[in-house]
C-alpha cells in the first residue's frame, strides 16, 4: 500500500489533501469535522484586519447543464474575532496532533503589524502560516492580498517580516493575477519563505444578469470584481505550478490550488510539481467527504505504477515542460476514425472544413455512408476533430514515421530555415 505522507517545507501531512483557506476552513468545528472525514492539512481562513462581509457573496459560471464549471466570490477574509479563532486552532491541534494546520494570516503592510499576528499564531501550536499575498478583491484596494503579491519587492519583505519572528514554516500563497508566476514565486524564495502555495483567485466578473443587468453577484443594485476558481482554472493553475516546479532557480516545495475536484486532478498538480494539493470550491459543491475518494484514488494509481511515495514522481510532468522552440518539427500524427465506435454525428466533419484544414471526407457508400473518411494527407494532425468529437475513443491521432527530431531551435543552431509541412490542399 502506498505512503501517502508528504513534508511541504517542514510542515509534515499523513497525506497531500488539505482543504485551502476559505469558507470550509472557518472554524474549529469543521477543522474537527474534516480531520474526522480524512483531509491531512486544513488551511486555515485568513485571519487579521477587522472586515465586513457583504449580501450576497459567491458566483457562478453554469455551462451547458453544469451549474459550477467557474466559482466567484466577492468575500473577505474572516469575520469571526482572532482570539475566538486562535483558541479554536489551540484545540484542534491539541485534538489532532498528526495533521497539518496552516494558519493563513493578512493584515496591513507594517512590520510591528505582522510581528504582532505571528507571534500570537506561533502560540497556538500550529503547523505552519500562510502568507495571503493573493486575494484580488475587497482587501488588495486595501494594499493587502493581490496588491502586495503583485510587486516581488512587497512580497519579498513581508516575507522577510514574517521570518524574523515565525517559529513555524512559512509559505507564500501566492497570486494568479500577475504576468509571469516565477518573480513572485522567486521573490517569496528571497524572502526566506519554506514553500509556496498557488494559486488564490483570479479577478473576474462571471456574468450578467439580464433582466436586472447588474453583474453577479449582486448587493442592492450593484457587483464588485471577485476572486474566480473552481474546475475552470485548473488549467492555468497547472501552467503556474509547472512553471515555478520547472524553473531551475526556483527551489521551494509547492503546495497547488486551482479547481482540484477528484484525486486524478490533484495527481495531475503532483505530477506538475506539488508535494501537496489544496482544495476549496469542491469542498463547498461536495462537501468534506470528497476526500475519501481522493485517498482511494490516488493510492491505487500509485499501487498500480509501483510508487511507494509521491517524492518518486512530483514533477514528473514538470520535467516534460519544454520551450515551444525545443519542440520536434518533424513529429507527424493523423487522426484515426474508429468505424465501430462513430455515430455519424459528423461534427469532425464540420469542425475540420470550417475551422481547420478541411482533411474529412463524407464520400463513403451504403452502410458507411455517415462516417467521415481522413485524408491522411490534408491531416495536419492539430487534434481539434477528436476534442469536438463526442464519443470518447472514436478519433485518436496515430503516429506516422518521423524523420527523426529536429527542432526550431535546431534548425537555428544551424542556420537553416525549416520547411513548412502545411500540407498540400486537395478539398
Ligand atoms: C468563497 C471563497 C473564499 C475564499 N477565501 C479565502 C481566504 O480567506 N484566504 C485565502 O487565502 N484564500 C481564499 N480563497 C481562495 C481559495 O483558498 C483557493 O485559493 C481558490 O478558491 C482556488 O481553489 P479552488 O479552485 O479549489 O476553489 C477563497 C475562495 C473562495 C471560493
Amino acid at each position: 500500500m502506498a505512503d501517502l505522507s508528504v513534508n511541504v517545507g517542514g510542515t509534515p501531512s499523513p497525506n497531500p489533501f488539505w482543504l485551502a483557506s476559505g469558507p470550509p476552513t472557518n472554524s474549529g468545528y469543521q477543522a474537527h469535522r474534516a480531520f474526522e472525514a480524512g483531509w491531512g492539512g486544513f488551511g486555515w481562513k485568513t485571519l487579521g484586519a477587522h472586515i465586513v462581509n457583504v449580501n450576497s457573496r459567491y458566483g457562478a459560471l453554469p455551462y451547458k447543464g453544469k451549474r459550477v464549471v467557474g466559482f466567484n466570490n466577492i468575500e473577505l477574509i474572516t469575520d469571526r474575532p482572532l482570539e475566538e479563532n486562535l483558541a479554536e486552532i489551540r484545540e484542534v491541534k491539541k485534538r489532532w496532533p498528526d495533521r497539518a494546520v496552516i494558519v493563513s494570516l493578512m493584515v496591513e503592510s507594517k512590520r510591528e503589524t505582522w510581528h504582532e499576528i505571528v507571534k500570537k499564531v506561533n502560540d497556538t501550536g500550529c503547523d505552519g502560516i500562510e502568507l495571503n499575498f493573493g486575494c484580488p478583491h475587497g482587501m488588495s484596494e486595501r494594499g493587502m492580498g493581490a496588491a502586495v503579491g503583485q510587486v516581488p519587492e512587497y512580497t519579498c519583505q513581508i516575507t522577510q517580516w514574517v521570518k524574523e519572528v515565525s517559529a513555524v514554516p512559512v509559505l507564500v500563497k501566492l497570486t494568479p493575477n500577475v504576468a509571469d508566476i516565477t518573480y513572485p514565486g522567486l521573490a517569496a524564495q528571497n524572502g526566506g519563505a519554506d514553500g509556496v502555495s498557488l494559486i488564490n483567485t483570479i479577478n473576474s466578473v462571471t456574468g450578467v444578469d439580464l433582466d436586472t443587468m447588474c453583474p453577479n453577484p449582486q448587493v442592492h443594485g450593484k457587483s464588485a470584481h471577485g476572486g474566480y476558481c473552481g474546475p475552470a482554472v485548473k488549467p492555468i493553475a497547472l501552467n503556474m505550478v509547472g512553471t515555478l516546479s520547472h524553473n531551475p532557480n526556483f527551489r521551494l516545495p509547492i503546495s497547488g490550488i486551482g479547481g482540484i475536484e477528484t484525486w486524478s486532478d490533484a495527481t495531475e498538480f503532483l505530477l506538475m510539481g506539488a508535494t501537496s494539493v489544496q482544495v476549496c470550491t469542491a469542498a463547498m459543491k461536495f462537501g468534506f467527504r470528497i476526500v475519501r475518494d481522493m485517498i482511494d484514488g490516488l493510492s491505487n494509481w500509485m499501487d498500480g505504477k509501483g510508487f511507494q511515495h509521491i517524492s518518486q514522481f512530483s514533477g514528473h510532468a514538470a520535467k516534460k515542460l519544454s520551450d515551444w522552440g525545443d519542440l520536434d518539427l518533424n513529429y507527424r500524427v493523423v487522426a484515426h476514425i474508429d468505424e465501430a465506435r462513430c455515430v455519424g454525428c459528423q461534427l469532425c466533419y464540420i469542425a475540420c472544413e470550417d475551422a481547420a484544414h478541411q482533411a474529412i471526407r463524407r464520400d463513403r457508400q451504403g452502410d458507411l455512408s455517415r462516417v467521415p473518411r481522413i485524408d491522411d494527407e490534408a491531416c495536419v494532425g492539430c487534434n481539434l476533430c477528436s476534442l469536438v468529437c463526442p464519443v470518447e475513443h472514436c478519433i485518436s491521432m496515430v503516429g506516422r514515421d518521423a524523420a527523426g527530431y529536429r527542432s526550431w531551435n535546431d534548425y537555428l543552431k544551424d542556420g537553416e530555415t525549416p520547411r513548412g509541412n502545411y500540407p498540400l490542399h486537395t478539398a
